[in-house]
């Protein structure tokens, strides 16, 4: 960890100050050592660089399930594809690159980093960027050499931070949570007066065959498969996809008398969409889905209560892909 995260830490039990001791240093990170609270006495080890703030042996078994999947998948599914900027910024509009300059920014499950690096070069102040997971390590990496990128291993209803943030962002992550507003609020809870929030969710309306069929292999067989089993087995429904998108999906849309009728066709925003990515990133696409234990598809009306609850002012709902919905608002208390 870089030194100038402890100015966002606090402690997660009490929210008391944390205090920092280096065991081993290399650069600009602390790779091994303490943070320790005076106040609670707790403590928490620095590892590898990485902070840790949850011990996954005394999480609920839904959360060790979650964490152990997307650990695997993320560093298995390490790869940088060029179209992940415009991937991203499709998830958090309105939000625009020169939104994020002097910034302070916390991420909600981040992953393998891929936003956490591209926020940073856009010119963040700092980005905190959290998740449970073993992908942190792979966060890490990918992160190391940015002074303003801070990663941290944590569990988002127990966030080790002080309200500090000027935005807050988590993609693809609320919907595999055990209480995805719940996640949603202890996300908001850091965010300082006029900041702002954005969250993008898998949607419930034109998913019903994804929640009937698809829902039923997931839950029983899927996720509780080895995830190495799964990565081979996988490449079956995604040798489906990537044919359909770059034989039909993807070339009918390019032309304007071929997009008229592929507007009438199967799930075409989102298959239009997948058609730009080449085969691995369709695999971790398809792989992510079936990989989850948990998800929830969530309605506009639900989604939109969200907001409402938490008071969010000149709040955005946007429809992606017609098929998930992201959502940005202005934080005031
Ligand atoms: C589908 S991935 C999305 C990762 C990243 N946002 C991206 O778009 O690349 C969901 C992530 O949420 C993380 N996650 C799940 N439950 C979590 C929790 N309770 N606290 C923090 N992170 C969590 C997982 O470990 C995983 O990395
Ligand atoms: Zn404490």
């Amino acid at each position: 960890m870089k030194k100038r995260l402890l100015e966002y830490l606090a402690c997660p039990s009490c929210a008391g100050a944390l205090r920092l001791t280096a065991r081993r240093e290399d650069g600009i990170e602390v790779m091994e050592g303490e943070l320790a609270c005076d106040a609670c006495a707790r403590s928490f080890l620095i590892e590898r660089g990485i902070p840790r703030f949850a011990d996954l042996a005394e999480l609920e078994r839904d959360k060790q399930a979650t964490a152990e999947k997307f650990g695997w998948s993320w560093q298995t599914f390490t790869h940088e594809d060029e179209k992940y900027a415009a991937e991203f910024l499709g998830w958090i509009a309105p939000v625009v690159p020169s939104f994020f300059a002097g910034k302070v920014v916390l991420e909600g499950g981040c992953g393998k980093g891929r936003h956490t690096r591209r926020v940073a070069q856009w010119g963040a102040r700092d980005i905190v960027a959290v998740d449970l997971s073993a992908a942190v390590e792979v966060a890490f990496a990918a992160t190391r050499g940015l002074e303003n990128a801070h990663v941290i291993q944590a569990d988002i209803y127990r966030l080790p931070l002080r309200r500090a943030f000027d935005y807050a962002f988590s993609i693809g992550v609320l919907h595999h949570l055990p209480d995805p507003r719940g996640g949603f609020k202890s996300l908001v809870s850091r965010v300082k007066s006029g900041g702002h929030m954005s969250a993008w969710i898998y949607g419930a309306e034109n998913n019903g065959w994804i929640v009937g069929l698809v829902n039923p292999v997931r839950e029983h067989v899927t996720s509780r498969m080895n995830p190495r089993l799964l990565f081979h087995l996988s490449k079956v429904p995604t040798a489906v996809m990537f044919a359909a998108t770059k034989l039909f999906y993807g070339p009918m849309n390019r032309s304007a008398r071929g997009a008229a009728i592929a507007r009438h066709t199967f799930y075409n925003d989102y298959l239009n969409f997948v058609s730009q990515f080449d085969w691995r990133e369709q695999h971790l696409i398809v792989f992510d889905h079936l990989v989850a234990p948990t998800s929830f598809y969530i309605s506009r009306e639900e989604f939109e209560s969200w907001w409402k609850e938490i008071g969010a002012k000149d709040v955005v709902i946007g429809w992606h892909n017609k098929n998930s919905w992201r959502g940005f608002g202005r934080i005031e208390r």
